[in-house]
C-alpha cells in the first residue's frame, strides 16, 4: 500500500464520518417542543364537575339551589379563590340515615355552601389549617368544618360526617376541587343529636374507592407530553451510518 492510497483512504473515511456525524442531528434542532399552553385563569366549575366524577347529583343540587353561581363567582375571585369538596354520586345513594329529601330549599342551599371554603387551599395547606380550629365555610355562621392532617391525608369532620379527601380533582390557584366519599352533613341542620357510629361495620366505604377513583387530573393531562418525535430512531440511523463507514473504511484499507 503506497502513501497516496492510504491518504485517499483516510480522507474518504474522514469525509464519510463527518457526513454521518453532522447530518442526522439537524432535524432535531428544527423541531422544538411546543411551549405548554398557559393555564387559563377562569375555571368553569359546571364544565369541570360534569366531566370529572361522576358528580352529577351534587351538580344537580348546585344548579337547583343556584349555589353554582355563588361558587363560580368565588372561583372567579382570583385573590381568594375557592376550595370545594365534592361528594361522588355514590355518596348520595349511600346516604340513608338523615335524608336530604325533606330539607327546605334554604337548608339544601346551606348544605351545598357547606361544601365550600372561601379560599384556595392546596392539600399541603391543610397541615396548617388543622391547627387553627374550626374553619368557616361559605355557608357562614356555625357551619364550620374541622380538618386534621394525618400523615398527608386530609381528614374532614363535621360532627355527623367523618371522611377524608380521597382524590384531588383540580388544584391550581385559585380553584381547588377535592373528591370526598361522603356528603358533608352540618350540625346546624341536622342537630347535635348524632347517633353513635355503628359498632365496627367493617371499615369498607371510605378506603375502597381507590379502584374507581377517576383520573385525579380530570383527564386534563397536558397534550404536550403525548409523543416526542422518534429521537430513538435517529440514534439508530446514526449508529447504522457509523457501521457502514467502518466497514467501508476497512474495505478501503484492504485495497
Ligand atoms: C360553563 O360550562 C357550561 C357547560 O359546559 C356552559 O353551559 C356554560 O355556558 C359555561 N359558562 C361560561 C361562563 O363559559
Ligand atoms: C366568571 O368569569 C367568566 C369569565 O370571565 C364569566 O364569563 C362568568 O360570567 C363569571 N361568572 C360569575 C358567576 O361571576
Ligand atoms: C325529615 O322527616 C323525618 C320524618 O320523615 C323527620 O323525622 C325529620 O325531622 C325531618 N327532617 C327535617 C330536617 O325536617
Ligand atoms: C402556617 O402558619 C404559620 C403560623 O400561623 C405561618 O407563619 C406560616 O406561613 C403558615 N404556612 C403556610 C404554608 O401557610
Ligand atoms: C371541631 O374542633 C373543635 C376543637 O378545635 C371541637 O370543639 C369541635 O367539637 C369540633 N367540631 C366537630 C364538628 O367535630
Amino acid at each position: 500500500m503506497n502513501p497516496t492510497k492510504i491518504f485517499i483512504c483516510f480522507t474518504t473515511l474522514l469525509f464519510t464520518y463527518t457526513l454521518a456525524a453532522t447530518s442526522p442531528p439537524s432535524p432535531i434542532t428544527l423541531t422544538p417542543t411546543p411551549a405548554p399552553a398557559p393555564a387559563p385563569d377562569y375555571v368553569n366549575l359546571t364544565e369541570l364537575l360534569s366531566v370529572a366524577g361522576p358528580f352529577s347529583t351534587f351538580l344537580k343540587y348546585l344548579q337547583q339551589t343556584k349555589v353554582i353561581e355563588t361558587l363560580q363567582n368565588q372561583a372567579n375571585n382570583t385573590d381568594e379563590g375557592i376550595t370545594l369538596f365534592v361528594p361522588k354520586d355514590k355518596a348520595f345513594t349511600n346516604l340513608k340515615k338523615p335524608s336530604l329529601s325533606n330539607l327546605t330549599a334554604d337548608q339544601l342551599k346551606q348544605l351545598c355552601l357547606f361544601h365550600a371554603l372561601p379560599h384556595y387551599y392546596s392539600l399541603s395547606d391543610f397541615k396548617n389549617l388543622s391547627d387553627s380550629g374550626p374553619v368557616n365555610t361559605l355557608a357562614g355562621g356555625s357551619y364550620t368544618l374541622n380538618f386534621t392532617d394525618v400523615s398527608g391525608t386530609v381528614k374532614i369532620g363535621s360532627g355527623w360526617t367523618n371522611t377524608e379527601v380521597s382524590s384531588s380533582v383540580h388544584s391550581t390557584d385559585p380553584v381547588a376541587i377535592y373528591q370526598v366519599n361522603r356528603v358533608l352533613l352540618p350540625e346546624a341542620i341536622f342537630g347535635t343529636d348524632i347517633p353513635p357510629p355503628a359498632p365496627a361495620p367493617a371499615p369498607v366505604p371510605d378506603i375502597a374507592p381507590v379502584a374507581d377513583a377517576p383520573d385525579a387530573d380530570g383527564g386534563k393531562g397536558r397534550a404536550g407530553k403525548a409523543s416526542s418525535p422518534s429521537g430513538a430512531d435517529r440514534v439508530g440511523v446514526g449508529r447504522w451510518l457509523m457501521m457502514v463507514v467502518v466497514v467501508y473504511g476497512g474495505f478501503m484499507v484492504v485495497l
